[in-house]
């Protein structure tokens, strides 16, 4: 086995860990529970320093190496955050707190980095500095931008940083990246559109609202196929289209639509609010209506640094059973891209074998891949900082 010998030792302990941390979910910023527990761990191990409540709840281990004389730091990243889920996985260690649950394998990313952090602070085989990052708020509440503005990066001195996602339909043992943009930015907006309702026999009388938001939500869909370069990726969705019509022989008044657009093209997401907002205005005047959109900036496209991934890939092959430095990106977004933004650095995904979807009420995270990642963690610190 390409693992390190110390993480075979150390499953059962991290095993466990990581089954109470499953056991006992916790949603975005409320990760109390958990970081108080990673804050324990991380002193027990005699991390050098660790400091709590950075970007609200999240907690930042540092541990120094054998020696220093390369003033280099390299930051790991893990999120701590559950999901509104209820569980259906059928595990004997299953959320203990109904209609929440560690369904993105969170539990086993705090797990892992805990592992990889006892082990770098017993051996310290390396010149320079850990800095361990454990953030609250991943799903959807840009934890991982509330520790940079909270100067995470600055005041610890980094200088590179790397996370690790499972990943469902990967074999375990299996590590898998890409350089440049792996997942995708995610915008959401609302449009609410006025024309004028009426009764439905008389449609002369009014502006018919249902009519003119059917045509937005078609027009919208000619953005990503005229307007964005074919060899860019771009993906447009209306998730609800609701009017203030109550029955069969009443023209609505009003119609509200949400959406959200994905891409992988920082360039091309920054011209999306326009063309949406020119589309919808343009198609709702034509009609003698009206349009308003409220534009929701989320997630940054996840984009990985070249030189990163190659140390990345380097360390994952001398580790890992099968390792792909050229993966396919994938849509969802993730918010280690706003560390990525203030640093460089590569996120990968560890194989999680044949379980369900993330984010499914019967997702598995496989305890089996917890000495890949711990590994990879472990060895890419030896490797970036030799001693
Ligand atoms: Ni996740």
């Amino acid at each position: 086995m390409p693992i390190k010998n110390r993480f075979a030792e150390l499953l059962p302990e991290i095993t466990a860990w990581r089954h109470d941390f499953h056991e006992h979910p916790e949603l975005l910023y409320e990760v109390h529970r958990t970081a108080g527990i990673v804050a324990e761990r991380l002193r027990e191990f005699g991390c050098d320093e660790v400091v709590e409540g950075v970007g609200r709840t999240g907690v930042v281990g540092v541990i120094r190496g054998k020696a220093n004389g390369s003033g280099r730091v390299v930051a790991l990243r893990a999120d701590m955050d559950a999901l509104p889920i209820h569980e259906a996985s059928g595990v004997p260690f299953a959320s203990k707190t109904p209609g929440l649950m560690h369904a993105c394998g969170h539990d086993g990313h705090t797990s892992m980095l805990l592992g990889a952090a006892k082990y770098l602070s017993e051996t310290r085989n390396f010149d320079g500095t850990v800095v361990l990052l454990f953030q609250p708020a991943e799903e959807g509440g840009a934890g991982g931008k509330a520790m940079v503005d909270d100067g995470v990066m600055d005041r610890f001195g980094v200088q590179e940083v790397y996370g690790l996602h499972n990943g469902p339909g990967i074999p375990v043992g299996t590590i898998v990246t890409r350089a440049g943009p792996l997942q995708a930015s995610s915008d959401e907006f609302d449009i609410t559109v006025t024309g004028l309702g009426g009764h439905a026999a008389e449609p002369h009388k009014a502006i018919d609202t249902t009519l003119v938001a059917s045509q937005i939500v078609v027009t919208l869909h000619n953005i990503v196929s005229r307007n964005v370069d074919p060899l860019h990726r771009v993906v447009l969705t209306i998730g609800t289209f609701q009017t203030d019509s109550g029955a069969s022989n009443i023209i609505a008044h009003t119609a509200k639509l949400s959406g959200t657009v994905r891409t992988l093209d920082p360039e091309e997401r920054a011209q999306m609010e326009a063309r949406v907002r020119r589309t919808v205005e343009g198609v709702a005047s034509a009609f003698g209506a009206t349009a308003v959109v409220e534009w929701h900036p989320g997630y940054p496209v996840t984009v990985n640094d070249e030189e990163m991934v190659a140390h990345a890939v380097e360390a994952a092959k001398a580790v890992a059973l099968e390792v792909d430095g050229d993966a396919r990106p994938i849509m969802p977004s993730e918010d280690f891209s706003y560390m990525l933004e203030a640093r460089p650095g590569a996120y990968l995904f560890l194989g999680n074998g044949d379980s369900a979807m993330c984010h499914h009420p019967e997702y598995r995270f496989d305890d089996e891949a917890i000495p890949y990642g711990c590994s990879f963690f472990a060895e890419l610190v030896e490797r970036r900082m030799p001693a």
